[in-house]
């Protein structure tokens, strides 16, 4: 497995995975309602669109993506998924690692994130604390979520 920065022609392939993440992973979690909207707005142009305003690095295994991690130009790390073949192999460590020493490398001292109630429990493990619990507006549906945040005093430079 190998893990590198974003490329246009990633676009497709990381919207691919996020689709089948959520409705095999996250599906656990929400309802089958939310699922098929939440999965449905997602796209290579959602990428493509917004690649100017943050950085996106890849997990690869013989040329398919198996995972994804990108943040903002801010604070926040936008999202972290694992293919659900790959799930619990220490991969979405490793992408949130490097996203972490990115993060801290351009100054952000508290790293925020929108967890769902899926990963919660996987953030924990790596020091993050829930701030508060929200509803995230996604098309006509809401999304429950949680706000997290954690210290970047302690993750080692990039
Ligand atoms: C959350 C996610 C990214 C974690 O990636 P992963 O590659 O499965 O995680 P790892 O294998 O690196 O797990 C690290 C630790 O967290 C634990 N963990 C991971 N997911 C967990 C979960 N859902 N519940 C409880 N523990 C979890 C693992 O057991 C492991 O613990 P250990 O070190 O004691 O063995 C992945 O499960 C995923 O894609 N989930 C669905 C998408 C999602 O909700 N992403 C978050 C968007 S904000």
């Amino acid at each position: 497995m190998k893990i590198r920065l974003v490329q246009d022609k990633d676009c497709a392939g990381m919207a691919r995975l996020q689709r089948a993440t959520i409705r095999h992973v996250n599906s656990k979690d929400y309802s089958e309602d939310l699922i098929k909207v939440w999965a449905g707005r997602t796209n290579a142009k959602r990428f493509r669109d917004s690649a100017y305003k943050c950085k996106r690095w890849i997990a690869v295994e013989k040329d398919r993506i198996i995972g994804f991690v990108e943040h903002g130009d801010d604070d926040e790390l936008w999202g972290l998924y694992v293919h659900k073949n790959y799930v619990g192999k220490g991969i979405g460590s490793r992408l949130l690692n490097i996203a972490e020493k990115s993060l801290k490398s351009q100054g952000v001292k508290i790293i925020k994130i929108k967890s769902t109630i899926t990963a919660r429990k996987f953030y924990e493990k790596h020091g993050y604390k829930v701030v508060r619990k929200t509803l995230h507006p996604v098309e006509n549906k809401k999304l429950r979520i949680f706000i997290m945040a954690k210290f970047t005093k302690g993750i080692g430079p990039e």
